[in-house]
């Protein structure tokens, strides 16, 4: 059984869809199992670059089966637009399946995310604005929920969408004073959404527990990361679902005993979009040298420029622990390459006693302090190397402490955004 989970262990855009891309040259299905179109996860291949919202990072290998779990939120619109413009661009999205359970992102999601954004002058997420919380609330709600399983009935989904959008136009009118939506519209747009998904929607827990009980390798890409998580993250400043490893299981229907390995990506620093805690942020005037060059740390949905920070090791440590990660990999080394002195995060200084475990409360973590221990740089280009012994020693000892305080080894390295830019220590399927 060859089933590799790809998760990421701080807020996100670590690198997931550069790893997936990679690790797919050897994989036959590549599986979404959380999340929806607020991903935005970026494949380099030559000198073209694709931004994939929705659709698993494996679908530049032809051939490959690529599968959105129930546990994705699904907005149809994004998704055509998507495979349509793969599809311009040369790429056989023949392989796209849909599980039936995945529940459907409706036009009223976005606008109702955008509006609890805009209502609240204190306590606002940052949220990318496409309906996800909202879309999650309803799945968790129960009495308003679309699943793909409806919307591809008609008869269901004309009667399901006047129920719920009856309740929805109340909400949009009487609490938020919106004008509405149209059901006729709605209706109409959403059938043609369905006439061209209909052939992909499929039992997909089935699809993919037998790929592995024939010896299909199998990849699980997670979107968002740990510290998003619903369940283990900086709540309330995270995602509605489980980005984790253990959302695998509850967003694909592929049973816990059926994952071999967790492979956890992670920065060799610190980036974050939205609000929320951030211990190891630097100001704004410190961070250009990590957002601007070869870091490029704009948001690849939204736009938004990242915050970024150094390396924060008690929340590697917690994030290795929460999803029982198994090997790491350690992306944008190359981002490193120009600094006199690199700082990493060992543990927090609360009230003057030192904290090696990330606490749940957002009120201590508001005063945690990060301890910094200070490694040299490098000062030379990294992104030419191609084993771990082409690194220069001092990167190599910045890896070996950032092993040490995750404690876990680090398998690869990326050192540039393209696939040959990579330095893997231990294959990672076995
Ligand atoms: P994801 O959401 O986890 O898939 O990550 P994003 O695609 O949002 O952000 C990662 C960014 O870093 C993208 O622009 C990638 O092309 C880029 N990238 C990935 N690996 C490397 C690397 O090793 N070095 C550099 N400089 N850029 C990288
Ligand atoms: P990938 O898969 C980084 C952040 C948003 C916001 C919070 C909640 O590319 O790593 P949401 O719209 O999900 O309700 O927003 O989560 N966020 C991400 N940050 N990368 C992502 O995805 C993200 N998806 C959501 O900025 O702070
Ligand atoms: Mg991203």
């Amino acid at each position: 059984m060859q089933t590799v989970v790809v998760v990421g262990l701080q807020w996100g855009d670590e690198g997931k869809g550069k790893i997936t891309d990679l690790l797919t040259a050897d994989a036959h299905v590549v599986v979404r199992y959380q999340g929806g179109n607020n991903a935005g996860h970026t494949v380099v291949v030559g000198d073209q670059e694709f931004k994939l919202h929705l659709i698993p990072s494996g679908i530049l290998y032809p051939g490959t089966l690529c599968v959105l779990g129930n546990g994705v939120v699904i907005n149809p619109k994004v998704l055509l637009e998507e495979m349509d413009g793969l599809t311009a661009r040369g790429i056989d999205v023949s392989g796209i399946r849909i599980s039936d359970r995945a529940h459907v992102i409706m036009p009223y999601h976005p606008i109702i995310d955008r509006l609890e954004e805009d209502s609240r002058t204190v306590g606002k997420i940052g949220t990318t604005g496409r309906g996800i919380g909202p879309a999650y609330v309803d799945k968790y709600n129960r009495y308003d929920a679309i699943r793909m399983v409806d919307l591809i009935q008609p008869e269901v989904f004309a009667e399901r969408l006047q129920e719920v959008l009856e309740r929805k136009n109340r909400l949009l009118k009487d609490f938020y004073g919106h004008e509405g939506l149209n059901y006729e519209a709605i209706l109409k747009e959403y059938q043609g959404y369905a006439d061209r998904l209909r052939e992909r929607v499929v039992d997909a827990s089935l699809l993919v527990n037998e790929a592995i009980d024939r010896g299909d390798k199998v990849l699980f890409e997670g979107a968002q990361g740990s510290l998003l998580d619903v369940d283990h993250g900086t709540f309330p400043f995270v995602s509605s679902s489980n980005p984790g490893s253990a959302g695998v299981s509850a967003g694909t229907g592929v049973g816990p005993t059926k994952i071999s390995k967790v492979l956890g990506v992670l920065k060799a620093y610190s980036t974050r979009v939205g609000e929320g805690p951030f211990p190891t942020e630097l100001p704004d005037d410190e961070v250009s040298k990590l957002r601007d060059g070869r870091g490029r740390e704009y948001g690849v949905t939204t736009g938004r420029a990242r915050r970024c920070g150094w390396f924060d090791g008690v929340i590697a440590r917690y994030s290795i622990r929460v999803n029982g990660v198994t090997s790491l990999v350690v992306m944008k080394l190359d981002v490193l390459d120009n600094f006199e002195t690199i700082k990493v995060c060992t543990a927090y200084r609360y009230r003057g006693e030192l904290l090696r475990e990330f606490p749940s409360s957002l009120r201590v973590l508001a005063e945690c302090e990060p301890v910094y221990e200070e490694l040299p740089g490098w000062n030379c280009d990294t992104t030419g190397a191609r084993s771990y012994e082409d690194l220069p020693k001092a990167a190599q000892a910045y890896l070996e402490k950032v092993a040490e305080l995750a404690g876990a080894p680090v398998d690869m390295v990326s050192v540039g955004w393209r696939r040959d830019e990579t330095v893997i220590r231990k294959p990672i399927w076995g």
